[in-house]
């Protein structure tokens, strides 16, 4: 049995209404809510951006984590740090620099984590692993909610996972794309402690009763 974290990614969300959807979420039990900024660019759809996470501020009581799928995450790390992440998550395959990115968000008070698309190797994070707090795993190629889960992410997890424990290294491994009661049981068995979710918690009939399914995979561990 192992506890396992859930973030309610507000893409599904209702976004006329977005601040009590948001409050549904972390009354459902959810243990952050995750952000996707989009800019059409690093991937082909468009989001929302700074404005949109300083309105949730100091208004949820959980942390956010912000999931930058652009060009240049590095020149808007101040923008989204001022806004109230928690969590600045940027992608390997946008920056040339992680260690100086990884620095550039602590220096703005924020914990850093670093996301890898479906084809990226887990190798692109060890030499950050000791300085990341949160390591993301795409299991669907970034740009939309909805997508149908990518297997082979679960053989990545479990390389990954098993080499931190090696090393006594306990960054949250996280898990985002096509996560619903069905496929969080492999990535939790593989190692994942984070399960992002926005298809699965924000358009099930109930959302508590959605998270509660999601969260039932680490008692199978
Ligand atoms: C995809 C986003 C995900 C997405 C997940 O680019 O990063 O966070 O919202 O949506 P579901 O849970 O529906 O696959
Ligand atoms: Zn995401």
């Amino acid at each position: 049995m192992r506890a396992v974290k859930v973030s309610a990614s507000i893409l599904s969300a209702d976004f006329g209404d977005l601040l009590h959807n948001s409050r549904q979420a972390v009354e459902a039990g959810c243990d952050l809510l995750h952000m996707d900024v989009m800019d059409g660019h690093f991937v082909p759809n468009i989001t929302f951006g700074a404005p949109v996470i300083a309105g949730l501020k100091g208004k949820v009581n959980v942390p956010l984590d912000t999931h930058l799928m652009i060009e240049s995450p590095e020149k808007y790390i101040p923008d989204f740090a001022k806004a109230g992440s928690t969590y600045l998550l940027f992608h390997a395959e946008a920056i040339e620099d992680p260690a100086s990115t990884i620095k550039l968000i602590r220096s703005h008070g924020c914990k850093p984590g670093m996301v890898l698309n479906p084809t990226t190797s887990e190798e692109a994070l060890k030499p950050f692993a000791k300085d990341l707090d949160y390591v993301l795993f795409m299991s669907v190629w970034p740009g939309f909610s909805g997508q149908s889960f990518i297997p082979d992410v679960v053989s990545k997890i479990a390389r990954f996972s098993k080499w931190c424990r090696e090393r006594g290294l306990t960054p949250e491994i996280a898990v985002d794309g096509g996560i619903n009661p069905k496929t969080a049981p492999s990535v939790v068995e593989a190692g994942a402690t984070l399960l992002v979710a926005a298809t699965a918690v924000f358009k099930a009939p109930d959302m508590k009763e959605a998270v509660r399914a999601l969260k039932s995979a680490g008692t199978k561990v």
